[in-house]
């Protein structure tokens, strides 16, 4: 186990949890029936997402919210999967990384995830 410290890492990262997301069987509709995902694509996206969020590099254009609310009004994204999605992201960081990076994959994932399920909801309301 290594510390996570490293833009190869975070490649390695993205990839291992969409390898587990893709294939499971609460989220994975998301990325395939609900949203084609075209992989080439989102995978960049990720990588730069995350080393702008975990190194502070300004690599990552976007606006990860609003990307959200069309699929959550072509499928209800709840709160079980949010937890679904939290649960793969924290497994695949544990199980590969660790130290104060790893730490704070977890929780900064953890308060994206709870925001954007609070988001979500109140868009379906
Ligand atoms: C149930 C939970 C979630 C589901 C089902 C989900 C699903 C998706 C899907 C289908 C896309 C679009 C890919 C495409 O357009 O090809 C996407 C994009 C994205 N998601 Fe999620 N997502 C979830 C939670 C999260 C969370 C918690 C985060 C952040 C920690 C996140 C960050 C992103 C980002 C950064 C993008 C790319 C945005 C862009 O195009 O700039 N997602 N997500």
């Amino acid at each position: 186990m290594k510390p996570l410290e490293t833009r190869t890492d975070i490649e390695f990262l993205v990839n291992r949890f969409y390898h587990k997301v893709r294939a499971d069987e609460k989220i994975g509709i998301f990325f395939t029936e609900i949203v084609k995902v075209n992989w080439e694509f989102h995978l960049p996206k990720m990588y730069n997402f995350w080393e702008t969020l975990l190194f502070g590099k300004a690599v990552y254009k976007g606006n990860p919210m609003a990307v959200h609310f069309p699929i959550n009004a072509k499928k209800a994204m709840e709160k079980e999967h949010f937890n679904r999605w939290l649960e793969l992201w924290t497994k695949t960081v544990e199980e590969n990384f660790t130290g104060k990076m790893a730490k704070s994959a977890v929780s900064k994932a953890k308060n994206i995830a709870d925001l954007m399920a609070f988001k979500m909801e109140i868009a379906r309301r």
